[in-house]
């Protein structure tokens, strides 16, 4: 058993434009951040992932850097920040900052030098190419659509964008750019932050040949991923960052890596090669996508066991998982997972429980400790993110129908995570005196954290008793996990074991009552209820076979 401190750690991510606003101008702030660092205490977190708060000119909100090492005055100053990692560590909280470095900003002044002249020093800091029969180096699609090439008029060249047109990607192959990132994240970790969440860094390494992609459908772009994602050069990057820098330092890693699969995931967080220590997979957030996000597909409880399993038993012992189902880029769980209408709060408590009992490092996003829900906007003026106005727009000018486009939206666009934080019933949520960037979803009169925090039955204290359990029990964090009952249609249930010891998650993912039945081996037993969210944890009985479930019922008992 490798213990480390950030296997043991409950990790919170924060998304600081929709977080709390100090100073009324509808955008959350880093004073705003700190003056719930209280709240954050409350909860038992361990870290705080912070969703970035660099200098931007905000094309993606914040994941388009200007300036690497200057806030972005809209959340504060660099002293504002630095109070809120005084704070943070004064409470026991660590803090570690997102490291966005697949591209840049296209107003980053390593950009703008690039971008003058192909004999600028800095050229090489970014991916030009010249276009191919007059048209574009090749056909990859950008993940938000369109080509993922931009023709530049001045130097008559391409260059390259995986994302925005305003998110060129940098060139890791240059061994200065390199150097310059591996500075920049000194210079964090120097400032006494404890780690990063790397944006999207298994796409890092291209392949040189830039080959076009094979064609998927009748669009004249496609997606390259095969040549860009866990690319030639990938692992090399990886373990010369961890030499150069995280190393050096007492800190954790997790990589954005979408695509990525286990025996891949295993190299990257296999310790003894010294790459990341865990990874965010993405499996499991495909499960109701057809072809792409936005044809969205009913998921089926079977394959989330498939996938669970997979991840679960392919990194034991090799590598270290991270858990979520929500996070800045993903609808809201209980609507997706869940029943965000009767059993909002019983499902969105079984599905914390169905995450922080498996093997791995748990991620809360903020306002799923109190349940938030999907929201609904009914016209596409309410949205902000870039990829759903893109999505949007090619799909009304492909002919779409729009009450489908936005039927797609409402299930799956990234707005249905960045509505403002819910913090009590007051006028937008108590979020902020002013107008939010953002429309607050309109039951925050319901579903708000004042209301939680109050009611001792609240998703909220049912996130804190699992994030104590952890604490209490080695098992949860390092038990070795097995699925059960892989054809019952509405139960999912798994088993953890360590040192003899066993415990049972059984989980109803839907609304009837069905009979589940413990294993053959554990009727008879004498088993201690952990948690449950509708029965009293702390009870010991025998198990018996034949336990009818309630609906969304979550148990976990320990044998
Ligand atoms: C992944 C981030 O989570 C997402 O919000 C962003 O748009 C892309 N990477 C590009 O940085």
């Amino acid at each position: 058993m490798d213990r480390q401190w950030w296997k043991e750690s409950v990790v919170y991510q924060i998304y600081p434009r929709s977080f709390m606003d100090s100073d009324g101008d509808g955008i959350g702030d880093l004073p705003g951040m700190t003056s719930k660092l209280d709240y954050l205490k409350t909860l038992g977190v361990d870290v705080i992932w912070l969703s970035p708060v660099y200098d931007s000119p905000n094309d993606d909100n914040g994941y388009d850097i200007r300036d690497y090492r200057a806030i972005l005055p809209e959340f504060g100053t660099m002293a504002d920040w630095e109070t809120f990692l005084r704070e943070a560590h004064a409470r026991g909280i660590k803090l570690i900052m997102d490291l966005v470095v697949n591209h840049s900003s296209d107003e980053h002044a390593w950009f703008v030098e690039s971008s003058a002249s192909k004999i600028s020093a800095k050229r090489d800091y970014y991916i030009w190419k010249p276009g191919k029969d007059g048209a574009e180096p090749n056909n990859w699609v950008s993940v938000f659509g369109g080509s993922a090439w931009k023709h530049d008029e001045r130097t008559d060249e391409y260059f390259l964008h995986l994302f925005s047109r305003k998110q060129p990607d940098l060139n890791w192959n240059n061994p200065v750019l390199r150097k310059e990132v591996y500075d920049m994240m000194t210079w964090w970790l120097d400032k006494g932050i404890d780690g990063f969440r790397m944006d999207v860094i298994n796409y890092i390494s291209k392949d040189e040949a830039y080959p076009d992609a094979p064609s998927h459908s009748e669009s004249r772009f496609q997606w390259g991923g095969q040549y860009f994602a866990d690319g030639p050069r990938i692992h090399e990057f990886l373990q010369e960052m961890n030499r150069e820098v995280l190393s050096k330092y007492d800190c954790m890693t997790v990589g954005e890596m979408p695509g990525v699969q286990p025996e891949e995931a295993a190299l990257y967080t296999a310790p003894e090669r010294g790459e990341v220590n865990m990874v965010f997979q993405f499996e499991h957030m495909d499960l109701d996508s057809g072809n792409g996000k936005w044809d969205v597909r009913p998921w089926h409880l079977k394959a989330l066991k498939e996938v669970t399993y997979k991840w679960q038993h392919s990194l034991n012992g090799r590598g270290w998982n991270s858990l979520y189902m929500n996070n800045h880029d993903q609808p809201r769980m209980v609507s997706r997972f869940g029943d965000d209408g009767e059993y909002r709060v019983l499902s969105a408590k079984m599905l914390a429980t169905f995450l922080h009992m498996q093997q791995g490092t748990p991620y809360i996003y903020q306002g799923e400790e109190i349940g938030m829900t999907n929201v609904r906007f009914p016209s596409i003026a309410d949205y902000r993110d870039i990829e759903t106005l893109n999505y949007y727009r090619e799909a009304m000018e492909g002919g779409a129908d729009e009450a489908a486009v936005l039927r797609s939206i409402h299930a799956k666009g990234r707005d249905n995570a960045r509505t403002p934080f819910q913090w009590d019933d007051s006028p937008n949520g108590g979020f902020t005196t002013g107008a939010p960037w953002l429309a607050i979803n309109p039951n925050y009169g319901t579903v708000n954290a004042a209301e939680a925090v109050a009611d001792p039955d609240s998703i909220f204290h049912y996130y804190r008793k699992l994030i104590e359990l952890r604490k209490k029990h080695d098992i949860i964090v390092y038990g070795d996990f097995d699925m059960l009952d892989w054809d019952h249609p509405e139960v999912l249930a798994y088993t953890r074991s360590l040192d003899g010891r066993k415990l049972l998650i059984a989980l109803n993912f839907y609304g009837g009552e069905p009979e589940w039945n413990p294993p053959a081996d554990a009727v008879g037993s004498e088993a201690e209820l952990l948690i449950g969210n509708y029965r009293e944890p702390g009870t010991r009985s025998k198990l018996s076979s034949g336990i009818r479930l309630k609906p969304y019922e979550a148990l976990v008992y320990l044998l």
